[in-house]
């Protein structure tokens, strides 16, 4: 049951940073159903920081985010920037300053622009003592939480392989030492390389094939489970199709979700005898299920920011900073599972097998 804001007994004080396209259709609004009370909103633009201030309720606007933090002293700050102009993620630093005032922080991925950055972050969370959490949508979407549910099921048995399409462009070998070149790339191989690391565990060794006209890319990946893996990086398709599928097998079972939305359970122990089957309807407990949301009705769960994971990821925050236990989902542990995976990319020739370290 989903709580409104207004009905919550308790509320963080948070301040925001950033206001700009993305955080304007999908984070301000997931506060709707989230306990937070924004008290102020930071944009370096301080016409879209008062405008975003009055339009989500908060009190007071700045274009300086120390200024901010200094006067408002936040419980915690949602961080939702972009880029500097050599590629760096201007979210690292300001989630860094934000937790030397003191608060816990949420921020949009990508986190940080290498492993060493991330380290440094990890390491200035432990030391104020703070939480940081990355919005990784897709591992809060409603149908890759049934996934990662259908899997740790026994009736499922051991995953033993996955495939993840998504498009993404990678870039020339030449240019993946250019944060300009690769910011697309970090931008997006969050998402699948989420979805990967959340259901599948880490990733020990990669090899991929690279088409140069596109940049998209088939990686073979094998994880320290046992398990193996394709991710298929389709730059070229048209803007019209649906971007992204996953499909986890089983021992005897295997789960698929087309579209974000379309989830479809195939189960184990169900007998089509070859050349004697007639009906390929099989019984009722051994049948695929099926789930996709109705279209039709003002519900919470056919609205983007619940289906995309967008209050869902909010809440798993919000829910950890009121209790004062550490975000399990999102953590700067699962980054870093992503941007070793991003590094392997940057360094590693088309055609060629590279090990991941831990
Ligand atoms: N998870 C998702 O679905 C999703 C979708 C789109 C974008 N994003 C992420 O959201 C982030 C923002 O993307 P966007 O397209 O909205 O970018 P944007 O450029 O529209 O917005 C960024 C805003 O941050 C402000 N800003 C930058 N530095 C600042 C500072 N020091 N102090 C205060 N304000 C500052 C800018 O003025 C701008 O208004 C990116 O990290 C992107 O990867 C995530």
């Amino acid at each position: 049951m989903v709580t409104y804001q207004f009905e919550y007994p308790e509320r963080i004080r948070c301040a925001f940073i950033g206001a700009g396209g993305h955080s304007y259709r999908n984070v301000y609004p997931a506060f709707q159903y989230a306990p937070v009370d924004l008290v102020a909103v930071c944009d370096v633009d301080g016409d879209r920081a008062s405008t975003y201030a009055r339009s989500f309720g908060a009190p007071a606007s700045y274009t300086d985010h120390r200024e901010m933090l200094e006067r408002e002293r936040p419980d915690a700050v949602f961080v939702v920037t972009s880029y500097t102009g050599d590629g760096d993620v201007q979210a690292t630093a300001l989630a860094e300053d934000a937790l030397r005032a003191g608060a816990h922080v949420w921020m949009e991925k990508p986190t940080a622009s290498s492993l060493a950055r991330l380290d440094a972050l990890a390491a200035a969370a432990t030391g104020a003592g703070r939480y940081v959490m990355t919005g990784l949508k897709k591992i809060f979407t409603p149908a890759v939480e049934k996934v990662k549910e259908i899997l740790d099921s026994e009736e499922f048995g051991t995953p033993s392989s996955i495939s993840v399409r998504y498009p993404q462009g990678l870039p020339a070998m030449p240019n993946r030492n250019d944060g300009r070149h690769m910011i697309g790339f970090l931008d997006h191989i969050y998402h699948p390389a989420a979805v990967l690391h959340h259901l599948m565990g880490p990733v020990e060794r990669m090899s991929y094939e690279w088409e140069p006209r596109t940049g998209a890319s088939v990686t073979s990946l094998r994880f320290a489970s046992g398990a193996i893996g394709t991710l298929h990086l389709t730059a070229g398709s048209a803007v019209t199709s649906p971007l992204e599928r996953v499909e986890v097998v089983g021992e005897g079972a295997n789960v698929v979700v087309d579209n974000g939305v379309r989830l479809t359970y195939y189960r184990r122990g169900a007998s089509l005898p070859y050349g004697r089957s007639a009906s390929f309807v099989v019984d009722d407990d051994v049948a695929p299920l099926t789930w996709e949301p109705e279209f039709s009705l003002g519900q919470l769960y056919n609205k983007n920011l619940f289906y995309l994971g967008y209050v869902p990821e909010i809440l798993h925050f919000c829910t950890a900073v009121l209790k004062g236990t550490p975000p399990t989902k999102g953590t700067l542990a699962d980054v870093r599972l992503i941007m070793r995976l991003y590094e392997a990319y940057r360094r590693t020739e088309p055609g060629t097998v590279t090990t991941i370290e831990r």
